[in-house]
């Protein structure tokens, strides 16, 4: 067990834990009654570290897909934890990445007026990003993360060894939302993340550094606007594109991925209308290009995506509530625009040329 970081919340504060013990000893896991929803693919990987959990009655296996993020598919797993009698007094516990932590935040914030649960993030994006900000998000049919609540949970536990087993899209996926912290923190923050970038790839201490710092970013931020009625808007730097281009695609870009696209097309169309200096789009272009790498050329149909961007939360009824980077310090910021001719030209312009 080693150094801990505690977030301040509207439930009162919760601890993030770095332990590296946890594959060895897990019953800590099992403080109180515990119901487990666990990622099948984790259920996989680690059958052996978490026997205990799986031999559990009271553990539900889930298949993290974006499908089983929606409403509808979490009815069953509601139905699962009745028929397993949950009360009041039980904790849920999440292992798994975002989509198990959505699905499991979702559920404790509604069931039974509210139970309490952790969380063991297994994915580079959830250790990095998601595992902190109180947020679930859930999918209504297509429509992405339109469904959600704010309900942090009561312990975080990090293991940084189970980053071993994540595909390679995967890893990207995390260094994208670990870039767009940086990026939100400024100019030099990002700088140094982009000059460290091949080494977050394949050097361990130097990927924990970054996961700590883009912890300790994102704290400041929703410790002050918990709620993202504010600076926390910030935040969506890069995902209502990101969120456009996963629907227009039926998820074949991973978040993260679809989140470093994003903020590059943010950039570009910024710099287009003039909101941004072209260099700064440059300087970060060399950097997320090479973090969206493969994923470049994926078929991203400009009038599917700006249909899905018209369903954005930020919008207002006549105008895309979108977030740009401004001004010669590229200070991240909300920005309304129409969503008129030259809009959809900039977005199609951007697509055309990345696929170059
Ligand atoms: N609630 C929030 O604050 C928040 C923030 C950002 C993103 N999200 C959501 O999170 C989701 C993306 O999360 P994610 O990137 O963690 O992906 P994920 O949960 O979809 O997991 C990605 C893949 O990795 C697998 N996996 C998980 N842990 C593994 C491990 N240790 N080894 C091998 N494979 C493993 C999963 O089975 C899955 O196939 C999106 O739905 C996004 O909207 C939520």
């Amino acid at each position: 067990m080693s150094e801990k970081l505690v977030i301040q919340s509207h439930r009162g504060p919760y601890t993030v834990v770095f332990d590296d013990t946890l594959l060895s000893d897990n019953a800590r896991l099992f403080e109180g009654t515990p119901h487990f929803l666990i990622d099948a693919n984790v259920a996989r990987l680690y059958a052996s570290d978490f026997h205990a959990i799986l031999d559990y009655p009271n553990t539900i296996v889930i298949e993290a897909t974006e499908e089983n993020k929606s409403i509808e598919k979490t009815i069953p797993v509601i139905e699962r934890l009745v028929l397993n009698k949950v009360r009041r007094d039980h904790t849920l516990v999440a292992i798994g990445g975002g989509i198990i932590q959505d699905i499991t935040c979702f559920i404790a914030s509604t069931l039974l007026r509210g139970l309490s649960w952790r969380f063991v993030p297994t994915t580079l994006l959830a250790q990095a990003d998601s595992c902190i900000g109180s947020k679930s998000s859930i999918n209504l049919g297509a429509t992405k993360n339109i469904l959600g609540t704010f309900n942090p949970p009561q312990n975080i536990f990090i293991h940084t060894g189970f980053l071993e087993t994540l595909e390679q899209k995967d890893v990207q996926s995390g260094i994208g939302e670990i870039i767009k912290v940086h990026a939100i923190d400024g100019v030099k923050a990002f700088d140094r993340l982009a000059a460290d970038f091949d080494r977050l790839f394949d050097d361990r201490a130097v990927l924990l550094k970054y996961i700590r710092s883009a912890l300790l970013i994102k704290k400041r931020f929703i410790e002050e606007d918990e709620f993202d009625r504010g600076i926390r808007n910030i935040f969506n730097y890069g995902h209502s594109f990101g969120h456009a281009i996963e629907s227009a695609t039926n998820y074949a870009v991973p978040h993260g991925i679809a989140v470093a696209i994003g903020m590059d097309m943010a950039n570009y169309i910024a710099a287009e209308r003039g909101l941004l200096p072209e260099e700064h789009y440059h300087r970060m272009h060399t950097t997320l290009r090479k973090n969206y790498g493969e994923y470049a050329t994926t078929s991203i149909p400009v009038d599917v995506m700006l249909s899905a961007l018209m369903k954005d939360k930020k919008n207002t009824s006549t105008m895309l509530g979108l977030i740009f980077p401004v001004g010669a310090d590229a200070e991240i910021q909300r920005v309304q625009v129409p969503p008129d001719e030259i809009f959809r030209s900039q977005c199609a312009q951007f697509l055309a040329e990345i696929t170059v």
